[in-house]
């Protein structure tokens, strides 16, 4: 059955619990009343897929242990803070409560080994698709997954995978995802100033978290199943269509500590980033960290 009506039959049978929960203690009295309301309740949890956390070090953290004793694929966990949210290349997430959604989801994909470096672009195309499906707004991707707005990021994903000895069975991906949503300018840090946004910053309306992370969830799941059916090439034409480097000047660090200005061509393939430099040679970034040049910050 396809994904999209399994989780629309999920979400209907979901109403029916509550309903269930709030006009139960009507018709039912005393340990009947208890036993199914901890029935249904459970159930609610089961079929949600996600464990709500008010505060934790990481979500990522929290997914891969749940992943490691055997936890399915979509199984996600949110919380309202984290105190050592994990950024890409070692940083830090910044992860105040009330203002950003902090979740981590795990996937367990039927592909082939070599896809799996694949994903982190797959997820986040579908963390854009997600976000201006919310919003109507128009989003970027910034090389290899970060949610981009007018030169400025919003959000971003960290993708972790199993241990490759756990067996092919168990193999599994974490994507941790962060999205500054309800963030009011005064309290990012002086350091990020122009550099960091939010969808309220850029829509000027609160959205609702929850709603966003069942969005961002459910896209999810269909970009990896898009991408498991029609394969990576489907994924990439329309990550092209969100490319805020493509053609744009930028520079990066080399894994020797050298920088290198280039114009951005796009992923290849593989999903590896060319660059073309002034002299005309192509450059492969597989990793790193890789910035607009400043002149053509819009
Ligand atoms: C980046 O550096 O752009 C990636 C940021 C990813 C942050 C998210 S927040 C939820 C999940 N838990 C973490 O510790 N990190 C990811």
């Amino acid at each position: 059955m396809p994904d999209l009506i399994v989780s629309r039959m999920k979400r209907e049978l979901k109403v029916l619990i509550n309903l269930y929960l709030f006009f139960s203690h009507w018709f039912l009295k005393g340990a009947e009343f208890f036993l199914c309301t901890f029935f249904f309740a459970l159930t609610s949890i089961v079929m949600d897929n996600i464990i709500h956390l008010h505060s934790t070090k990481s979500t990522n953290e929290d997914a891969y242990a749940l992943a490691i004793n055997g936890a399915g694929h979509g199984v996600g966990v949110v919380a309202e803070q984290q105190s050592q949210g994990r950024g890409r290349l070692g940083r830090e997430w910044i992860s105040p409560p009330g203002t950003g959604l902090y979740c981590s989801i795990i996937i367990r994909p039927s592909l082939s080994l070599i896809d799996f470096p694949r994903i982190t672009l797959t997820a986040g195309l579908a963390l854009c698709s997600a976000v201006e499906s919310l919003t109507s707004h128009p989003f970027g991707l910034k090389w290899p997954n970060d949610l981009y707005c007018r030169g400025k990021k919003c959000g971003g994903i960290l993708v972790e995978s199993s241990p490759l000895y756990h067996g092919k069975e168990s193999l599994f991906v974490i994507v941790g995802i962060g999205v500054n949503v309800n963030t009011p300018s005064d309290l990012f840090p002086a350091s990020l100033e122009g550099k960091a946004s939010s969808l309220f910053m850029e829509t000027g309306v609160l959205w609702d978290i929850s709603d966003l992370y069942e969005k961002i969830h459910d896209s999810l799941l269909l970009h990896i199943a898009i991408h498991e059916q029609q394969g990576f090439a489907e994924i990439l034409k329309k990550w092209r269509t969100h490319d805020v480097l493509y053609e744009k000047e930028m520079q990066w660090l080399t894994r020797e500590g050298k920088v290198i200005r280039g114009w951005g061509m796009g992923p290849d393939a593989d999903g590896k980033l060319i660059a073309r430099d002034s002299k005309g040679v192509l450059h492969e970034i597989l990793s790193g960290d890789v910035q607009l040049y400043r002149k053509n910050r819009a």
